[in-house]
């Protein structure tokens, strides 16, 4: 039996705090980037970072960065990081889990007088869900060097753009470079997260590793019809932009059926003008469509856009389409892989292998340097939803892992002197 070294009551106990940093909506968590609720919440890791021995500092995208310093501060750095945004009424596991279970290790080190070679940064990401401006991963595509100024420019629903939220945290937009790490500097980048899916629990197993990610596109649109009377126009005559919008999502689901497992969401709606009695005139919507392989998505999508155009034309209205993210899919390194397989069995868990339908920072610091990925069992797969769940025993043993990756990372020649 592997000793453990984790305190998982610890992790569970503050995934639990971090849940309470959240805007006061009905269920879940909601705490989206550049918000009260997020310096909150900030304001704790950086805490617990400083228990564990870390230096802390905020670079200038908001990421939050401790450091363990290594024997040789030179060395590569091992990055662990998630992050510290939710989605609307999420749940309070999806990134803290990874965030929490980074300092733990770091913990694990720190209490027991343990200096390794390189050191360590944990990092608390600012923006992984893009709830708020629909595109994602700011805070590891500012670390990875490939965020840019044009990207910055993207505004939210009340038109206030990502330069402007970051100025109003405090921060000088124009200074987003310097957030960039140089590639020779960095080692790995591991990231431990639930599942969001079954397969752990169905396989009877706590931990699996990560092989790869979907890709992942997100898309706006707005279709443009004409508003008018509720009672006074005949149905026949309508350009209802909401009725062509529902055509639309059906054909988006008939096509996501026929190309499984390919998968297409529309998640948000907003209606124009907005009111029971006017027709609907303007629908502005989001599409998010995933797939392992690119070639199928763009297949999918050339589908999507041609339906799109003919139910226009058919009923009268206008569409566009802005292309507001595009995250290719993304393998992890092998070397990583097998890194992390060996920390499973050594933790005495058969090895599953598993590949993410959800985005992860991971796949942005994949432009930066090699990346892993362990996934910890959550409850019946759920997550995005304010029933997401993972026992504390599951999330320790996924730290438990996380810690002999990093201490064999630090070991392993070859991965050392591997180049992405
Ligand atoms: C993030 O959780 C995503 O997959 O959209
Ligand atoms: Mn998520
Ligand atoms: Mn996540």
């Amino acid at each position: 039996m592997t000793e453990k070294r984790v305190n998982s009551n610890r992790i569970a106990t503050r995934i639990d705090e971090l849940s309470y940093c959240s805007e006061p909506t009905a269920g879940g968590v909601t705490r989206l980037s550049f918000t009260k609720e997020f310096q909150m919440a900030q304001k704790l890791v950086e805490q617990w970072m400083n228990e564990a021995g870390m230096t802390v500092r905020r670079d200038d995208l908001n990421n939050l960065i401790g450091r363990y310093e290594g024997k040789n501060p030179h060395a590569p750095v091992i990055l662990i990081g998630s992050h510290l945004d939710t989605v609307i009424e999420g749940g309070k596991y999806d990134g803290m889990s990874g965030i929490v279970a980074g300092i733990e290790i770091v913990a694990v080190l720190h209490n027991s007088g343990i200096v390794l070679e390189n050191p360590i940064e944990v990092i608390a990401f600012c923006d992984e869900e893009g709830v708020r401006f629909h595109s994602t991963f700011l805070g590891s595509k500012a670390i990875a060097g490939t965020l840019t100024e044009e990207e910055l420019q993207v505004v939210d629903e009340n038109g206030i753009s990502i330069a402007s939220a970051i100025r109003n945290i405090g921060l000088n937009p124009l200074n987003y470079k310097n957030a960039a790490r140089d590639s020779k500097d960095v080692l790995a980048y591991l990231e431990l997260h639930i599942e969001q899916g079954p397969v752990l629990e169905e396989e009877g197993v706590a931990c699996g590793v990560v092989t790869g990610i979907a890709g992942a596109s997100r898309y706006s649109f707005r279709i443009e019809g004409f508003a008018g009377h509720a009672g006074t126009v005949p149905v026949a005559l309508r350009k209802d932009a909401l009725a062509g919008t529902s055509e639309l999502i059906l054909e988006i689901e008939r096509l996501a059926k026929e190309y499984a497992p390919i998968v297409a969401t529309v998640g948000k709606l907003t209606v124009n003008p907005g009111s029971s009695n006017v027709i609907p005139g303007e629908v502005i919507g989001t599409l998010d469509i995933r797939d392992t392989n690119e070639q199928r998505k763009n297949e999918v999508l050339k589908q999507i856009f041609q339906s799109c155009e003919e139910i226009c034309t058919r009923r009268g209205l206008q569409c566009h389409f802005d292309k507001v993210m595009e995250a290719a899919p993304i393998l992890c390194s092998d070397s990583i892989i097998s890194v992390i397989e060996s920390a499973i069995q050594k933790n005495n868990m058969r090895v599953i292998r598993l590949i993410s339908g959800a985005g992860h920072d991971a796949m942005a610091m994949a432009d930066l340097t090699k990346i892993g990925m362990i996934f910890v069992r959550c409850t019946k797969g759920i997550s995005h939803h304010p029933d997401e769940h993972a026992i504390p025993a599951d999330l320790g043993l996924g730290a438990e892992v996380l810690l002999d990756t990093v201490l064999q990372l630090t070991k392993n020649e070859t991965i050392v002197k591997e180049k992405i």
